[in-house]
């Protein structure tokens, strides 16, 4: 029980007279800081109350000075962003490619809203950045099927490349060896000339006669020094670049069986002005022309 007060010898402080077994507590005062920001707490919790919603009543809890919610906050900031997003996406939609090109605003929303439709439309095929993989084209690089122009791109985005669509990119590589249009020989030969048109060392005498056959089999749709030709999405076989692989067995399958990659068509999937923040995101990734 706590009896008499008395004043501690060392410190001159007084006890509180409380003692257990013989050890008394001194009286020592909190620190004048600690008290002050004590209080300061306190008062700033009344001012809080008064002004935010705080109190719980019964039914519902007191509505503050202010009338501030972070519902309505966040209602308010949401409001704002959309009407912010509707007039970017209706200049879009009025703006042609080249116009949305020219003005730098338009142009980083398109980029912007264009990684997002890709990253949910088109990196299962064509890869994160449209970096590409065996059979999905690269779409970063300035190596293009059917072209890498705003223009270009668009519209094989909108109809896609070998598919239903009416109006897809069309075109059908022979199936020269499963067809019989050239022996295994003939094959392994231009195969090598393939080889030789990047640079990749190949036996000349197979390359001579591979050169005749290409020239004859080939040219059409590659081009006669074999560098492409976009209006039927013939590769470039000459920059090193390759959607299926540039080893010669891998060729030789290529000639083999053909391989006719198709690309969905994604104008009835996806609204004009995604398709167009896509084309111009494509066409922003590094091989835009
Ligand atoms: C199912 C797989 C697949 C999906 C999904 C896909 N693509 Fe493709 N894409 C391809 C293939 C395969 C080709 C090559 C077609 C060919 O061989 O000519 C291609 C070609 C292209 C080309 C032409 C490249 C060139 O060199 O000319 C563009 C541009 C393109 N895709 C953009 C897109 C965009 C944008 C999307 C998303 C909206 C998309 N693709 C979704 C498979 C796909
Ligand atoms: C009717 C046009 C046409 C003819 C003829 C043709 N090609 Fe192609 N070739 C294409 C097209 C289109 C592609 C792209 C295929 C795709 O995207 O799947 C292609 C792709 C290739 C590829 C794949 C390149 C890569 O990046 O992996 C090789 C190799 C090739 N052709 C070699 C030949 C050779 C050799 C011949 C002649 C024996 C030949 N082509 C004849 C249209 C043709």
């Amino acid at each position: 029980m706590p009896t008499k007060t008395e004043k501690d010898a060392i410190t001159g402080r007084e006890t509180t007279g409380h003692e257990w077994d013989g050890i008394r507590e001194l009286d020592t005062p909190l620190p004048r800081w600690w008290v002050y920001i004590f209080y300061a707490t306190i008062a700033f919790a009344a001012v809080y109350c008064v002004l935010y919603p705080a109190i719980p009543l019964l039914r519902s809890h007191s509505e503050g000075m202010l009338g501030y919610t972070n519902r309505a906050a966040l209602v308010q900031s949401t409001e704002q962003a959309a009407a912010q997003q509707a007039g970017f996406i209706s200049r879009i939609r009025a703006a042609s490619l080249e116009e949305i090109r020219k003005d730098p605003e338009l142009l980083a929303f398109a980029e912007t809203g264009g990684r997002a439709a890709f990253a949910e439309n088109c990196v299962p095929c064509h890869r994160a950045g449209g970096a590409g993989a065996k059979g999905y084209p690269n779409l970063a690089d300035d190596d293009w099927l059917w072209g890498g122009t705003l223009g270009a791109i668009h519209q094989t985005i909108t109809h896609g490349v070998r598919n239903a669509d009416p109006d897809s990119r069309q075109s059908q590589m022979p199936r020269f060896g499963a067809d019989n249009l050239l022996n295994r020989q003939q094959i392994s030969d231009v195969a090598d000339y393939v080889l030789s048109l990047s640079h990749q060392p190949a036996p000349a005498d197979a390359v001579e006669r591979g050169s005749a056959i290409f020239a004859e089999n080939c040219a059409l749709c590659h081009g006669e020094k074999g560098t492409g030709n976009q209006e039927v999405g013939a590769k470039n076989l000459t920059n090193g670049i390759w959607i299926y692989g540039g080893d010669k067995a891998t060729i030789v399958e290529t000639i083999t069986n053909a391989r006719n990659g198709s690309m969905p068509s994604w104008g009835a999937r996806l609204d004009p002005t995604t398709i167009k923040m896509l084309a111009v995101y494509v066409h922003s990734l590094g091989g835009g022309q």
